[in-house]
């Protein structure tokens, strides 16, 4: 009985030891975003993701990208890109004439925060953020595929 108690014991010194060194370490400065074939970007779990929360801690914060479908890129093409919220119509329309092979996306488009390159089915890409230029707020993430800003779209929170 003593013996269970010491290692009870043991065990709880042990897990708040790891939570104090994952608190040490910071807050989690990525985010993993899918993409699907029916144009929707979702978490790990499938939900749908309308919002990503940037921590203010964070220097650089990572989005990661995996199309979890299996269409290719020329039907149903997925990225994300950063940029002002009023640019980004613009942006997606200037994507438009760039074509696939430039990844729907103007080239040295100084609207253009960040972006990951076009990828199909199967595929992963990511992309990293800087914190101090979306700090100030009114930043969305978005996919420049012809059509699938409409739907993959979302906001960037800084907080
Ligand atoms: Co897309």
């Amino acid at each position: 009985m003593k013996g269970e108690l010491t290692m009870i014991k043991n065990g709880l010194l042990v897990s708040l030891f790891a939570f104090a060194y994952s608190m040490s370490m910071g807050a989690d400065c990525s985010f993993d975003l899918k993409g699907t074939d029916v144009m929707t970007y979702t978490d790990a779990s499938g939900a749908p993701v309308t919002q990503i929360n940037v921590p203010a801690s964070c220097s650089e914060f990572t989005i990661n990208l995996t199309h979890a479908g299996k269409m290719p890129k020329a039907a149903m093409g997925h990225n994300v890109v950063i940029a002002k919220e009023s640019d980004v119509k613009d942006v997606a329309k200037a994507g438009v004439k760039s074509g696939v092979a430039k990844g729907y996306l103007p080239e040295n488009d100084a609207r253009v925060i960040a972006a990951t390159k076009l990828i199909g089915g199967g595929e992963k890409t990511s992309v990293k953020v800087p914190v101090a230029k979306i700090k100030a707020g009114g930043y969305d993430f978005f996919c420049s595929y012809p059509g699938h800003e409409i739907k993959m779209r979302g906001k960037l929170i800084v907080k």
